[in-house]
């Protein structure tokens, strides 16, 4: 019988760790995930549907300690490792700029020398992302330049840099990086635009909430499902030679789009009126539904994010299966459910 291969997931209590644990399980893997003590994530800890959870080795530790790490690699012994942890908030990057790079450079470091002093030829999958294009111009590829607007953008470009191209290179590491546009869900954290807009209006539909608040809405996402991107992730560590990809939809929509979607499926129609700070959404009575609180606002933020994922398509035959319409009104239905049984 085939050895069962091993694999150690940071990150996993977050929403990607959550469907790439989900797929790997049901391919034969051993999952190990490493958990801060401090998680109060329900992902995995407490939501009791969550089936597969008695599936996952939990191995406490933190990107910032390498003690844990250490401890994490000598007890999971993973053949492949997917570094998916990560101060993710692009937003709160601004206000904790030390923080952001401790985690995601300098623990990227950590993890990435660790492991291939252990073992020298262990797979890692480094959870990159478009932020690093920036304010390059659509569609961004694998050969856009990057130009980082952010510190969680700045700290992902370095980590990228030093220690995913930079030991591939100098030290042969089988190690890459997956460039994810923005990828959305069921599970996505409630401070995310997508999620956070998904839960107000439902909220308002069934009468818990009056009006939702937002910043930049003209701001463009290419939004997936985690679902489908999770996939790409493992087939990128299946090839023969590791490589730097673009995982996209290659279609994006503004935030004020996303507002109009969600609420269609809700069964209601959101009419724009007025400009910059003093615009709002109303419904089909006049009620506003939506504002705008300049507080959302960041001190820099890419426009228009919408990736080509041509090469992924090419070399991993990857494509995603869910869009736009069908990806909103999943998260729509989903909190609806949810919230409707809580009322
Ligand atoms: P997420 O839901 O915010 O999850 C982040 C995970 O990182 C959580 O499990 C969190 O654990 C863990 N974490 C944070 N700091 C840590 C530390 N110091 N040590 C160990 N674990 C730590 O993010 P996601 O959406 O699943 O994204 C996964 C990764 O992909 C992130 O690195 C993100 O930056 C990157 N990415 C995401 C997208 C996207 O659209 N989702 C696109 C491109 C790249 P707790 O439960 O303890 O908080
Ligand atoms: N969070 C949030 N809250 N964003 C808002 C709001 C609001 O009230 N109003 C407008 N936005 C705009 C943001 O300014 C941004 O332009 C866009 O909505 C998306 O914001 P987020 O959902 O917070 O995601 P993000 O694009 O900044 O970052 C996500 O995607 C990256 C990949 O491009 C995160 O998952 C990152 O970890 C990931 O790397």
């Amino acid at each position: 019988m085939a050895k069962r291969r091993r694999v150690l997931i940071t990150g996993i209590t977050g929403q990607d760790g959550y469907y790439l644990a989900e797929f790997l399980i049901n391919k034969g893997y051993i999952v190990y995930g490493l958990v801060r003590r401090t998680s109060n994530n329900p992902l995995i800890k407490f939501e009791p549907n969550f089936s597969l959870r008695r599936e996952i080795k939990i191995i406490y530790g933190n990107l910032r300690d390498l003690n844990t790490i250490r401890n994490a690699l000598q007890e999971s012994r993973p053949d492949e490792i997917y570094n998916l942890a990560g101060q993710s908030d692009v937003g709160i990057s601004f206000l904790c700029p030390e923080e952001t790079m401790e985690v995601n450079y300098y623990g990227v470091g950590r993890l990435v020398n660790e492991a291939m002093r252990l073992n020298p030829k262990i797979r890692i999958y480094q959870a990159s992302t478009s932020e690093m294009f920036g304010q390059a111009k659509p569609r961004q590829n694998e050969t856009t330049p990057f130009n980082p607007v952010s510190p969680y953008a700045e700290a992902k470009l370095k980590a990228h840099e030093d220690f995913v191209v930079g030991y591939r290179e100098r030290h042969g590491l089988f190690i890459c990086s997956g460039i994810l546009f923005n990828h959305e869900s069921p599970k996505r954290g409630e401070h995310f635009v997508t999620r956070k807009i998904t839960i107000s209006l439902v909220k308002i539909k069934l009468g818990l909430q009056d009006c939702l608040e937002l910043g930049n809405l003209d701001a463009k996402r290419d939004w997936g499902f985690a679902g489908d991107y999770v996939k790409a992730m493992w087939l990128m560590l299946q090839q023969k030679k590791p490589e730097d990809l673009v995982i996209a939809t290659g279609e994006a929509h503004s935030v004020r789009e996303f507002v109009e979607a969600a609420a269609a499926v809700l069964g209601m129609r959101i009419r724009w009126r007025g400009k910059g700070t003093k615009e709002v959404g109303v419904d089909a009575r006049g009620r506003v539904l939506v504002r705008v609180n300049p507080k959302f606002y960041r001190p820099s933020d890419p426009y228009y994010l919408c990736g080509d994922a041509r090469r992924a398509r090419k070399l991993l035959g990857w494509q995603p299966k869910v869009g736009f319409k069908d990806l909103v009104k999943m998260m729509i239905e989903a909190d609806y459910t949810r919230l409707e049984k809580e009322k």
